[in-house]
């Protein structure tokens, strides 16, 4: 689908995205890419940033890749510091690296209960607190136009309870938490807007297939009447959007990204 959005709109920007190599990270790093920004991706898998990147550059969009770990202090920390080598600023940072695996709570361990709190949550704040020094106001790179921006990719699944997803909906409380919290702390003092997008079920992505297998993805429709899926644009454009100067005045929101489907019962 076509973007409503101008083709400048992130013209000059440079941003970083988590997990930027498959699914939601991805399409969010192809259509920053197409709006004007430079890219860098920062993902574990080698292939998977490879393929990314060569994509990338095959639509025309300035792209590299670093290998690392969001889990890891040390590779947050050269990511962000090679990235601003790379492009010479750093304007948007996009944490959408996620671990998941259905289990029940019963069946899962404290490690692998802590394993998802590693990426998700602990992930999240490594790699906004190295990129501070880069996205305030003033820092290296930064021209008079003020601070950078954040965006936290989280779900919508601890609003309620879900399903043998204990692990994750405490892990992405905790990034909704972290992304009202900064917003108000570096809003504050460093000119950084901090905002958050919960996306629903989304089609194609490593999350549905893993989450949700066909069988519940069939038994949903029958008794959820606005169950439906969305698509991975869908999470780009609201990204833009954040990112973007049209988001200037939103700072610690969580856009929902669900069609209403958090929201939905079935009819009387
Ligand atoms: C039960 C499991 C498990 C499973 C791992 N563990 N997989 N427990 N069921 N299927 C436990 C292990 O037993 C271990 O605990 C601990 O978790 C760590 O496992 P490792 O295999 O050592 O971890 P690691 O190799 O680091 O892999 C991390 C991962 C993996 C999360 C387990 O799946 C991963 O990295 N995935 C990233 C890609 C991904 O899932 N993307 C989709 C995100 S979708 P013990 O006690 O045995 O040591 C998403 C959507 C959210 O986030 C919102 C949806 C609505």
């Amino acid at each position: 689908m076509e973007s409503p959005f101008k083709a400048e709109v992130l013209k000059g920007k440079v941003a970083l995205i988590t997990g930027g190599g498959s699914g939601i990270g991805f399409e969010i790093s192809t259509q920053f890419g197409k709006h004007g920004a430079s890219i860098a991706i920062m993902g574990r898998r080698k292939q998977v940033l490879d393929f990314a990147v060569s994509a990338l550059h095959s639509q025309g969009i300035q792209a590299v890749g670093f290998e690392g770990d969001v889990r890891k202090q040390e590779d947050a920390k050269r990511v962000v510091e090679s990235t601003f080598k790379h492009f010479g600023s750093l304007d948007i940072l996009v944490n959408a690296a996620a671990g998941n695996f259905l289990v029940s709570a019963e069946d899962l361990s404290p490690n692998g209960f802590r394993t998802v709190m590693d990426i998700d949550s602990v992930g999240t704040f490594t790699m906004c607190h190295e990129a501070l020094k880069y996205l305030k106001k003033g820092g290296p790179g930064r021209n008079s136009s003020g601070g950078g921006t954040i965006l936290n990719i989280s779900a919508t699944l601890h609003y309620t309870a879900s399903w043998y997803q204990i692990h994750v909906s405490a892990a992405k409380a905790a990034v909704d938490a972290t992304t009202r919290n900064l917003a108000l702390e570096w809003g504050t003092d460093y000119d950084i807007r901090v905002n958050g997008i919960a996306p629903g079920p989304i089609s194609d992505t490593p999350g549905m297939s893993k989450l949700a297998p066909d069988e519940i993805n069939s038994r949903s429709k029958d008794y959820m009447p606005l169950y439906k899926l969305g698509e991975k644009w869908d999470i780009a454009m609201a990204a833009i959007y954040l990112a973007s100067d049209a988001g200037k005045f939103i700072n610690g929101t969580i856009l929902i990204v669900d069609g209403g489907l958090w929201l939905s019962r079935p009819r009387h």
